[in-house]
């Protein structure tokens, strides 16, 4: 659920990836005069059904597609959603690798948390400035797929490494940190 949600909030993000200045009959691109809800009807009322499709992240076979497709009738340019920086940046060439989440949670340190946020936003904008001229794709956007909230319920779980632990305070605390941080 909180992934979709993200590819909801990523969908979102194509209205700050507009590629040129406003275009009179697309009051969407209206970034300074119009209110963003305002704004967010307006181009999701422009979408076909197959676009829409394909901004959520999802090919016709169920395939991953990233970047999301540009739009160029409404110049809305390609879209890098899968970008991941749950310890550090990946998919993305060298980068600063802090421990899994959960060594981070096990500092007890939402101090720490605030710290290691940040640094993983000046590596992603560094490396999202650099390359982002025309190249697009895997680990290459600004949203990121972090952290993950979900509480450790089950040791069998082959992704508990990437949650904060079994206790919904602790982790509610470090989550809230980290997006501050970030
Ligand atoms: C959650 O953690 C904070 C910080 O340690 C603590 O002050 C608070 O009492 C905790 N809340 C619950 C419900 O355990």
């Amino acid at each position: 659920m909180f992934r979709l949600a993200q590819g909801f909030l990523a969908f979102l993000a194509i209205l700050g990836c507009l590629t040129t200045a406003a275009i009179p009959g697309y009051p969407f691109r209206y970034v300074s005069t119009l209110p963003w809800a305002t704004r967010v009807d307006n181009l999701v009322s422009q979408l076909t059904l197959e676009e829409m499709q394909l901004q959520m992240a999802r090919g016709g076979r169920g395939i991953l597609v990233s970047p999301a497709p540009p739009i160029p009738r409404l110049g809305v340019g390609p879209y890098s959603w899968n970008t991941e920086c749950l310890h550090g940046v990946a998919y993305n060439g060298a980068a600063t690798s802090f421990p899994m989440a959960i060594g981070l949670a096990a500092t007890f340190s939402p101090e720490l948390l605030y710290h290691v946020a940040p640094a993983t936003a000046l590596e992603l904008r560094a490396k999202y400035d650099y390359m982002r001229h025309g190249v697009y794709g895997d680990g290459r956007g600004l949203s990121c797929f972090s952290p993950v909230i979900n509480i450790m319920r089950d040791p069998r779980w082959g992704r508990n490494p990437e949650t904060y632990g079994e206790d919904p305070n602790l982790s509610g605390i470090l989550a809230t940190h980290f997006v501050h941080g970030l």
